[in-house]
C-alpha cells in the first residue's frame, strides 16, 4: 500500500536537488569582477593598459587636464584622462586595452556634455579580439553635469574564454573628443 506513494516523491526530490545544483553552479561561474583604471584587479592580476604612452593622464593628478571630478563618486578616487585632438590627430590610436576571460563586459565612464572646459564630446568605437563591436556617441549640448559610472559599452553575448577589448578615443574623420575612463566589470 505505501510503495506506490512513497516513489512519488523520489523523483521530484532529485530533480529539485538537480535543478539547485544547476542554479548554484551557474550563479558560482557568473560573478562580475571589477577592473579599475589605476588599480585594476589585484586578486585577478589584471591591469588595462594605455597607448600611445603619455596619451592618457591619470585625471585625479592631471593639473593640464580639462575635467575636474568629484573623486567621491569615481571607482578607487581615479579615472584615466585622454582628448583625440581633431586638430591635432595622434599619430597612432588613443587605445585602452583589457585581457578578461569572460562571458560578459561592462564599460563605465564619466561623460559630460559640456560646451567648454572640457568640450565634452563622447566618440569611442569599441572592439573585442580586433573586431569592432560598438560605438558611443555623445555630442555636447552645453550641459556641463558628470554623468559617473556611466555605461558607454555592454555586452553580456560573449562566448567564454579569453578575450581582448579596446576602447579607442575618436576617429580620424570625427571632431575632438574626451575620454574619461573610470573602470571596467566582466563576469
Ligand atoms: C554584472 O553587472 C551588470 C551591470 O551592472 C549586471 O547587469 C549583471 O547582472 C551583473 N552580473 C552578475 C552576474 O552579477
Ligand atoms: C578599490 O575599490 C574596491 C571596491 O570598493 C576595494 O575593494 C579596493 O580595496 C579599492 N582599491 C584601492 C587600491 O583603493
Ligand atoms: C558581443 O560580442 C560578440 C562576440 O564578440 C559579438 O559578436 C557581438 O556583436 C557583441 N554584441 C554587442 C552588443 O556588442
Amino acid at each position: 500500500m505505501l510503495q506506490p506513494q512513497s516513489r512519488g516523491p523520489l523523483p521530484f526530490a532529485t530533480l529539485f536537488i538537480t535543478l539547485l545544483f544547476v542554479a548554484i553552479a551557474s550563479a558560482a561561474s557568473l560573478v562580475n569582477i571589477t577592473v579599475d583604471d589605476t588599480f585594476g584587479n589585484p586578486q585577478e592580476n589584471l591591469q588595462i593598459t594605455y597607448q600611445p604612452a603619455g596619451a592618457w593622464s591619470p585625471g585625479e593628478d592631471c593639473t593640464s587636464c580639462a575635467a575636474h571630478l568629484d573623486t567621491t563618486q569615481v571607482h578607487n578616487g581615479t579615472w584615466h584622462d585622454t582628448t583625440y585632438l581633431a586638430d591635432n590627430p595622434p599619430s597612432s590610436p588613443l587605445t585602452a586595452t583589457l585581457t578578461f576571460d569572460g562571458v560578459a563586459i561592462y564599460v563605465y565612464c564619466i561623460v559630460t556634455r559640456a560646451s567648454t572646459n572640457p568640450f565634452g564630446n563622447s566618440d569611442m568605437t569599441f572592439y573585442l579580439d580586433d573586431v569592432e563591436v560598438g560605438r558611443f556617441l555623445l555630442p555636447p549640448n552645453g550641459d556641463p553635469t558628470y554623468r559617473y559610472s556611466y555605461p558607454v559599452y555592454a555586452n553580456a553575448s560573449i562566448p567564454s574564454g579569453q578575450h581582448t577589448f579596446m576602447l579607442v578615443n575618436g576617429r580620424s574623420d570625427g571632431q575632438t573628443a574626451l575620454a574619461l575612463l573610470d573602470y571596467i566589470v566582466f563576469s
